[in-house]
């Protein structure tokens, strides 16, 4: 009897999930629990070759990276703090959009002399911006509620995620200037990419089809 090893792919619970969902359907996956109410860190599907891992956000690339995912969800800010070593990025999904902003009270200015102190969790991609913008920079690395930040005069400015606004503007701060668009990608494993390529390819077009419709 052949046995098929099994297929993994690394998923965050939440947004990522719910929004990969369908597109997992569309490519005639459907887990068999729901991480939400499961506390079940590997989900079963109904193909039995297939395996989801729920996993923070951030460590979505790490998994993947090691090979103990062969495939992940991941966004696009948590893959730029990364330094991909090790993985593809085939596909973007088009889920989970937002926009990477610098945001701050309304009238600051980011072109004066001096540091500028910036509070962040996403410190590379601050510190890429900021370089090729020739702005000298003090990063605060920061894990959350980044808004509060310039409130308190811990920073001048953040790097943030901003999606609907609602959360500058709770807090009477504005966006300031872009750094990217921002969405979840398909990531895969140098090694799967190699050693299953069928099924990973045949994945991609399933995913790729879902997508254009
Ligand atoms: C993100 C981001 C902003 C907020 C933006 O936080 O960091 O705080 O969403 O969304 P909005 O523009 O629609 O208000 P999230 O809730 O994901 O939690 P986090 O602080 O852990 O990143």
């Amino acid at each position: 009897m052949s046995v098929t090893v099994p297929l993994t792919i690394a998923l965050s619970k939440g947004r990522i999930f719910e929004q990969t969902l369908p597109l997992l359907a569309a490519a005639q996956i459907h887990p068999l629990d729901d991480p939400e109410t499961s506390r079940k860190l590997i989900l079963d599907t109904n193909q039995p070759e297939i395996k989801l891992v729920i996993i923070r956000a951030s460590d979505v690339p790490t998994y993947v990276q090691y090979g103990a995912a062969d495939l992940g969800v991941a966004g696009k800010d948590v893959l730029l703090e990364q330094d991909g070593e090790g993985l593809y990025e085939p596909l973007d999904l088009g889920i989970a959009r937002c926009r990477m902003m610098v945001a701050g009270k309304p009238g600051m200015s980011l072109q004066r002399t001096g540091r500028l102190k910036v509070a962040t969790k996403y410190v590379r991609s601050a510190e890429r911006y900021f370089a090729a913008q020739g702005q000298q920079v003090e990063i605060i690395k920061l894990y959350g509620s980044m808004e509060l930040a310039p409130l308190v005069g811990l920073a001048d400015v953040i790097v943030d995620l901003v999606e609907s606004g609602n959360t500058l503007k709770a807090n009477g701060l504005v966006p300031l200037e872009q750094i990217q668009d921002i969405s979840s990608r398909l990531i895969v494993n140098k090694a799967a990419w190699k050693m299953k390529h069928t099924r990973v390819m045949a994945l991609i077009a399933a995913l790729r089809t879902a997508i254009e419709s």
